[in-house]
C-alpha cells in the first residue's frame, strides 16, 4: 500500500494560554490535520475542551480538523461539531449502543466519519459498520491523557483491521504515545494517519516543532517501504482518490 502519510499533530499537548499561536505554528511546521481531543470526564477521567474551543481556533488555518471525541452520549453533541468547523469527526465504539446511527448522523451532517477503538476492545466492533467509515482509529494508549506509553499490543490490532479495510477509502489512523521510535512500525503494521501530541510539542519554537514533525514522517516513511517490501498488493489501490487529505 503506498498511501500518503499524515501526520496529525494533538493541540492536547499544546499552551493552552497560546493555543493560537500553537496551532498556527503547527501548521507552519508541517502539520497535515489539526487532531483535537474532546474529553468528557465521563467517558475518559479527565476533560479538555470543547466546540467553543474548536469555532475559536478554525479560523487559523486551512488544515483539516480531526475531531477526537471521547464523551458519552456523543449523538447530541455531532451537530455542534459539525457547526464549529470539524471535518472528520470521530466516536468511540464504547461511547454508546447505537454506532450505526452515530456514523450515519456524522455523514449526515456533510463532515467524514470515524470511529475509535479503545485498546481492550477488538476489532470486531467495526465489522458491521465499515461502510460508514471514512477513518478508523486504533487507540494505542487508554484514551484520557496525553504523554503515556504506547502499547505494543495494538500493533497485531493494526494488522487485522488494516486487513478488513482491504480497498476501502479508509484511513487507518492511531493515537497514543507516538515519537519517532515508533512511527515505523505502526505504518509497516498498516497505520497511515499518526496523531502525536508530545512528541511534536517537544519543545518551544516552531522550529522545533517542525524538526518534531519531520522526523515521525522519516520514520512514518521508513515504514511504508518495510509495508511495500513485505506486501504483494499492487501500488495503488481501488478508492485512494476517497481517501480523506
Ligand atoms: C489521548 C488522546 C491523544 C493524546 C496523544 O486520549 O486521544 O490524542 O493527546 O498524546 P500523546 O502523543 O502525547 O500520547
Ligand atoms: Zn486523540
Amino acid at each position: 500500500m503506498t498511501r500518503e502519510i499524515v501526520i496529525a499533530p494533538s493541540i492536547l499537548a499544546a499552551d493552552f494560554a497560546r493555543l493560537g499561536e500553537e496551532v498556527a505554528a503547527i501548521d507552519a511546521a508541517g502539520a497535515d490535520w489539526i487532531h483535537c481531543d474532546v474529553m468528557d470526564g465521563h467517558f475518559v477521567p479527565n476533560i479538555s475542551f470543547g466546540a467553543d474551543v474548536i469555532k475559536a481556533i478554525r479560523p487559523l488555518t486551512k488544515k483539516i480538523f480531526d475531531v477526537h471525541l471521547m464523551i458519552a452520549p456523543v449523538d447530541h453533541y455531532l451537530e455542534g461539531f459539525a457547526k464549529a468547523g470539524a471535518d472528520v469527526i470521530t466516536v468511540h465504539a464504547e461511547a454508546g449502543a447505537h454506532l450505526d446511527r452515530s456514523l450515519q448522523a456524522i455523514r449526515a451532517l456533510g463532515k467524514k466519519a470515524g470511529v475509535s477503538l479503545c485498546p481492550s476492545t477488538p476489532e470486531s466492533a467495526i465489522e458491521y459498520v465499515l461502510d460508514r467509515l471514512d477513518l478508523i482509529l486504533v487507540m494505542t494508549v487508554n484514551p484520557g491523557f496525553g504523554g503515556q506509553s504506547f502499547l505494543g499490543s495494538q500493533l497485531e490490532k493494526i494488522r487485522r483491521i488494516g486487513t478488513m479495510i482491504g480497498a476501502r477509502p479508509i484511513r487507518l489512523e492511531v493515537d497514543g504515545g507516538i515519537t519517532r521510535d515508533n512511527a515505523a512500525a505502526v505504518v509497516a503494521a498498516g497505520a497511515d494517519t499518526l496523531v502525536a501530541g508530545s512528541a511534536v510539542f517537544r519543545g518551544k519554537s516552531a522550529a522545533e516543532y517542525a524538526a518534531n514533525i519531520a522526523a515521525i514522517r522519516v520514520a512514518a516513511e521508513t515504514g511504508r517501504v518495510q509495508k511495500l517490501q513485505h506486501s504483494s498488493a499492487p501500488p495503488q489501490r481501488a478508492g485512494e482518490s476517497a481517501l480523506i487529505r
